[in-house]
Parts: structure tokens; sequence; C-alpha cells
């Protein structure tokens, strides 16, 4: 049996007993092998854009005997997939922008899944927005472990977007960067994420002013008032959590 990383693993989790599933990018084809070995998913389809992956997966497959998992296809993002032929699309470890563009390249296609699990791998809050303009309904999120990064998981169904929440607004309009719905969870790991994303901007203005003397002063200003704005979330974490 396949044994899951953690962030595979909380992937995994988000995928109900009996839906369909597509893993876009699917690389190794852990994830589906493990959604096929637990009798969770009713069918998986494993699509990859390169050839070298789908091979990987197909190994990986005869390797756990998972022989019941006959359906890979190679193309661009969504394009192997008819409308609505899964329940639930599963697309991880890409950049936040390439989702994008791959959900806004048939948007009509892409609203005919149910749901989405994302886990972008960088431009998270650009993602975010991107749903919420266009439609999508941000149902769940959560953060877990890899090594050195707190990835982030999205779950999101065709809806209209869900109303933001005044606070975090006034707390400098990151609530497409460090969820709302995290705090209403009270995830473990919001705390070391705001804390991690505080680092970053003193480090930002730590190197900026260590510069050639041409301080970026637009740039410590924004960080100043990042740091502002996390630090009142910070604190609000450490009230809820
Ligand atoms: C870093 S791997 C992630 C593998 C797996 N999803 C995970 O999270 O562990 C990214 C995979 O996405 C595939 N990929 C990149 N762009 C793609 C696209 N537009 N459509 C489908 N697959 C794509 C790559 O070939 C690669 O196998």
């Amino acid at each position: 049996m396949v044994k899951l990383s953690d962030r595979l693993q909380r992937l995994a989790d988000e995928v109900q007993a009996g839906e369909t599933v597509a893993d876009i990018g699917t690389d190794h084809g852990l994830l589906p092998i493990f959604l096929y070995e637990n009798h969770i998913a009713a069918k998986v389809i494993l699509c990859d854009i390169n050839e070298g992956p789908l091979l990987k997966a197909k190994q990986n497959i005869e390797a756990y005997g998972a022989f019941g998992l006959t359906d890979l296809r190679l193309g661009d993002g969504l394009g192997p997939l008819e409308p609505a032929e899964v329940d639930t699309v599963i697309i991880a470890g890409m950049g936040g922008l390439l989702m994008a563009e791959i959900l806004g390249a048939d948007l009509p296609k892409s609203k005919s899944f149910a749901k989405l699990v994302l886990q972008p791998r960088n431009a998270p809050e650009r993602l975010r927005r991107w749903l919420c303009g266009n439609g999508w309904q941000i149902r769940n999120e959560s953060l877990v472990r890899e090594g050195r990064y707190i990835c982030e998981i999205i779950t999101a169904a065709p809806g209209a977007e869900e109303q933001r929440e005044a606070g975090q607004e006034a707390a400098g309009g990151l609530d497409y960067e460090i969820s709302p719905l995290l705090f209403r969870k009270r995830d473990t790991l919001l705390i070391p994420f705001i804390e991690k994303k505080i680092k970053t901007e003193h480090e930002i203005i730590k190197n900026i002013e260590a510069g050639s003397g041409k301080a970026d002063h637009g740039r410590i200003r924004l960080a100043e008032e990042r740091l502002e704005a996390l630090n009142g979330l910070l604190k609000k974490a450490r009230e809820t959590v």
C-alpha cells in the first residue's frame, strides 16, 4: 500500500468516498494510487502534459499493483477531460498562475466540475483572487508542512464569492493571502504561517537597508504596511487558535 506524504495525504482527505477524480499534472501518480487502493474514488483519471511523468505514474501503478488504474491521459490542463466527466479535479504542485491559466482556458468546462482541490506552489493569493473573481467559492483551506515549506490547500466549488470579513480587509486586505477560513478552522499551522511572512518582510527591509545605499523607500513602506497588517493578524491568530 502506498504511504503518502503529509501534503498528498491532505489532498486525498479532500476527496469524499465515491467521488470520481481527475489528477491534473499527476507526475508520480501516487495520489491516484492511494485513492484507488483505499477504495476512496470511484474512478481516477491521471493526466499530465508530459509523457515522462505518465510513464513514471505507470511504473508506480505496476509497482503498487494498482492495475485498475488504466485511464492515463496526455494533454494540457483540463484538455484531456470531457465536461463534467469527474466530480473533483485536483491540481497540485504547480504555480498558482499556471493553475489560473489552466482553469481559465475553458471556463464553462472548468465550472462543470463540482469541486477543485488546488495546491499552488506559489502565488496562492493571485489564484484565490482569480477564483473568487471568476465564479468560484472557496469552501475549505488548510495548511500542511512539507520540509521547510508550509503548503496551502484550497478547495473550491462553482458559486458566488464568499463575503469577505470586514476585519480582514481593514487589516490590509491580506485575506486573499491569509484566508479567513484558516481562522475559523483554527488551523494549527496558522501562527507559524503568519510568523514566516513576518520574518520575510523583516528580511526584505534588512536587505534593502544593507544594499547599495539607494534604498527602495517604496518597498520599505510596503513592507512596513504589511508588517502592521501581519502583526494584527498574528495577534488575532494567537487569540483564536
Ligand atoms: C511538480 S509536479 C507535481 C506532481 C503532483 N501533482 C504533486 O503535487 O506531487 C508538476 C507536474 O505537472 C505537470 N504539468 C505542468 N504543466 C501542466 C499542464 N499545463 N497540464 C498538465 N500537467 C502539467 C508536469 O509535467 C509535472 O508532472
